[in-house]
């Protein structure tokens, strides 16, 4: 962050200065929530969670080094007493990006917010000093405290936007305005809670609203291919570039393939020439990420070529999305258990059943252990039946459901598609699916792991990874 004094802090977000001795003195640390992550002059904020309260921590946080606390009452440290410390975040934040005048990237869609704000930081990052969403920090705290760690020196500023709901991204992008917005695509990720397709389009598209402009510079980056996304375009003052496959789109992606180790390649089209590029990443939805990446890269002036190499040598920053290891005996695991929707099973069943292939003259056989994908609301069961079944038109050698009832509804759906015998089992959890692994797998296998989050299967892969050790619990 930008050294601000504790009296500039308190003006910026209505605050009174209580217990402080010198209210000149500066804030040179980072801002942090959790008393552990306090370095010398760090801001401390206490948020009252459901199990612990910030507050309590206070002290701790400045015998650590923080310089003061942001908290909703004294704690008999050198605190900034403000009414609502979530809002005073907001506040601060907002302030640091206007003085510095970063250039706000920011993105949001249903699948691959994370996974395209890796490609975009590492993109941009070769270009000029870049901070980017550490993980999947999207949220209303998470969003403030990541724009909080740019400095003078950072040129962009790549934000991940996440939403539960309508109003959630025109909070988010109030904070920190963004210049250039992203949408990716609009999926059925918590179509439970959000009511339907229309719904997740209508609170996506915030971020488009938000946007200058397109005399002021704002763009609005959007999917060609989707045609929920697609018809944001009448919601912004911002210029339009779209990316994708379709002839329309400014940054186009042509002959997308396979390799034959299953990366997926393809030749990037921009206004300043074509070059052709081959992911490190697994999975043919990062294609898509891709080139949405590489049309913000664009937008910045960064020319074809250079965009091309990026993309080519970017790896994955985040845990757990399609984090492929090979285990001395030749058996690879792909851990994709950070998260499940339909749309990234399907894309994550393709990955698996091109490596497969990729394999195919060693004998090898695909595995896909999967498990409930959460807040479908009432399309779950048809959803999960239908996974089940696109695994056995795939040809995926063992389907291995982990769970309850939508475990259950996946197996199913791969025995009506045609499995056989034990082609497809469904077992309790994931203890049990790691001892049937461990009894099956053979050299040149490949396990696909992949449930939403709360299911907790990357125990499973880890536990593949780790030789004898137990599933631990969650
Ligand atoms: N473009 C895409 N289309 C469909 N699925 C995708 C796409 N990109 C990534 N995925 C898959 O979606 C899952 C989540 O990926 P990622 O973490 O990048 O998404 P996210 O939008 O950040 O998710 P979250 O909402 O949890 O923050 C992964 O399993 C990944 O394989
Ligand atoms: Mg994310």
């Amino acid at each position: 962050m930008i050294a601000l004094s504790l009296a500039e802090i308190a003006e910026i977000v209505g605050g009174q200065a209580h217990d402080i001795p010198d209210p000149g003195a500066r804030i040179t640390g980072p801002v942090v929530i959790d008393s552990r992550e306090v370095k010398p002059g760090s801001l401390f904020a206490a948020f009252a969670g459901e199990r612990v309260d910030g507050h309590d921590y206070a002290e701790r946080a400045v015998a650590a080094g923080a310089a003061a606390v942001l908290a909703v009452r004294p704690v008999g440290v050198p605190a900034i007493v403000v009414d609502d410390v979530q809002g005073a975040l907001g506040a601060l934040a907002r302030a640091v990006v206007e003085r510095l005048g970063t250039d706000v990237v920011a993105l949001t869609g249903s699948a691959g917010k994370t996974s395209t704000k890796d490609l975009i930081a590492q993109v941009l990052g070769r270009h000029a000093p870049t901070v980017w969403t550490p993980g999947s920090l999207n949220n209303e705290i998470g969003l403030p405290l990541t724009a909080l760690t740019a400095t003078e020196e950072t040129r962009h500023l790549v934000l991940e936007m996440g939403a539960r709901g309508i109003g959630h991204i025109r909070y988010l992008t109030g904070l920190t305005p963004p210049r250039i917005g992203l949408v990716l695509n609009v999926g059925s990720a918590h179509i439970g809670e959000f009511g339907g397709r229309e719904q997740i389009a209508e609170a996506k598209g915030e971020m488009v609203e938000s946007l200058p402009s397109a005399e002021d510079g704002g763009v609005a980056v959007l999917n060609a291919d989707d045609p929920l996304v697609r018809a944001m375009a009448s919601r912004t003052k911002a210029r339009v570039t779209l990316f994708g496959e379709a002839d329309e789109a400014t940054v186009r992606g042509e002959n997308v393939r396979l390799t034959e180790t299953g990366r997926p390649a393809f030749t990037l089209h921009t206004p300043t020439g074509c070059s052709d590029v081959t992911l490190r990443l697994y999975g043919e939805h990062h294609v898509s990420n891709a080139l949405a990446a590489a049309a913000v890269a664009h937008e910045l002036g960064m020319p074809v070529q250079e965009i091309a190499t990026a993309l080519s040598e970017a790896g994955s920053l985040s845990r757990w999305r399609m984090e492929v290891t090979e285990r001395p005996d030749g058996v690879t695991i792909v851990n994709d258990a950070y998260n499940a929707n339909p749309e990234s099973m399907r894309a994550a069943l393709r990955a698996l059943a091109a490596m497969g292939r990729a394999r195919e003259a060693q004998g090898a056989r695909t595995w896909a252990v999967l498990g409930r994908m959460a807040e479908l609301g009432d399309a779950s069961l048809a959803e999960h039946d239908a996974v089940g079944r696109l695994a056995v038109r795939l040809n995926v050698s063992k389907l291995v459901a982990v769970g309850d009832r939508e475990a259950s509804w996946l197996q199913l759906g791969a025995y009506n598609e045609g499995s056989w015998g034990e082609e497809s089992v469904h077992v309790s959890d994931a203890q049990a699916a790691v001892d049937l692994l461990r009894r099956e797998l053979r050299p040149g296998d490949v396990v696909l792991v992949k449930a939403s989050r709360s299911v907790g299967l990357e125990q499973v892969a880890l536990a593949l990874l780790d030789g004898e050790g137990e599933v631990s619990g969650r």
